[in-house]
């Protein structure tokens, strides 16, 4: 073979493999494509069962969010609710009342962008969206202290956003629930 017909040959197999590769990379969007359509269309046309909306202009005038009904509360039939609001840059009470072994319903929503917050190394973990009452029950095993950290990216002052969570034995917080009132560990 000539040194021309060499290097003709060389060129078509690169062009081949090109082609090839284009053809793979082509499959990959289509499909990905296909993908974000159909996910589309499912999301569109069976919403998410319960979807809880809630104004978030006026949060702070009137129902559920409004700061006097902040906290912790003990109803009549035993259930354990928490209400809490984020917002930039801090978490409403800033210290959380829960008992040990009893299951806790949470519910939350923030005031302007989208927050979220772990409790510590427990699976209460929720993201919370302007607009909507993110809601989640869960029950903490054992007395003790934790962080509770935003974990959405908020703003620059993200870092710096956090509350604390007390868990009480079940008894001091029975005790403590009793009266009725909004619990919270806020330092007054
Ligand atoms: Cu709030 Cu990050």
């Amino acid at each position: 073979m000539s040194d021309g017909a060499a290097a003709h040959a060389a060129e078509l197999v690169a062009v081949a493999a090109e082609r090839r590769w284009a053809w793979i990379v082509g499959a990959i969007i289509a499909v990905i494509v296909v993908m974000m359509v159909v996910t589309g269309l499912h999301w569109a046309s069976m919403p998410p069962s319960r979807v809880e909306t809630v104004d978030a202009k006026t949060l702070h005038l009137r129902g559920e969010f409004v700061e006097s009904n902040l906290g912790t509360t003990l109803a009549p039939d035993g259930k354990v609710t928490v209400r809490l609001v984020a917002q930039q840059y801090s978490f409403v009470p800033q210290c959380l009342v829960v008992p040990e072994g009893i299951p806790v319903t949470f519910r939350a929503t923030a005031t302007d962008v989208i927050h979220g917050f772990v409790v510590g190394t427990t699976n209460a973990n929720t993201m919370v969206v302007p607009g909507f009452v993110a809601t989640f029950t869960t029950t903490f095993p054992s007395a003790g202290e934790h962080l509770m950290p935003c974990h959405e990216y908020c703003g620059t002052g993200h870092e710096a956003m956090w509350a604390h969570v007390q868990v009480l034995p079940r008894d001091e917080f029975l005790a403590r629930a009793r009266t009725g009132e909004r619990l919270s560990c806020v330092a007054r």
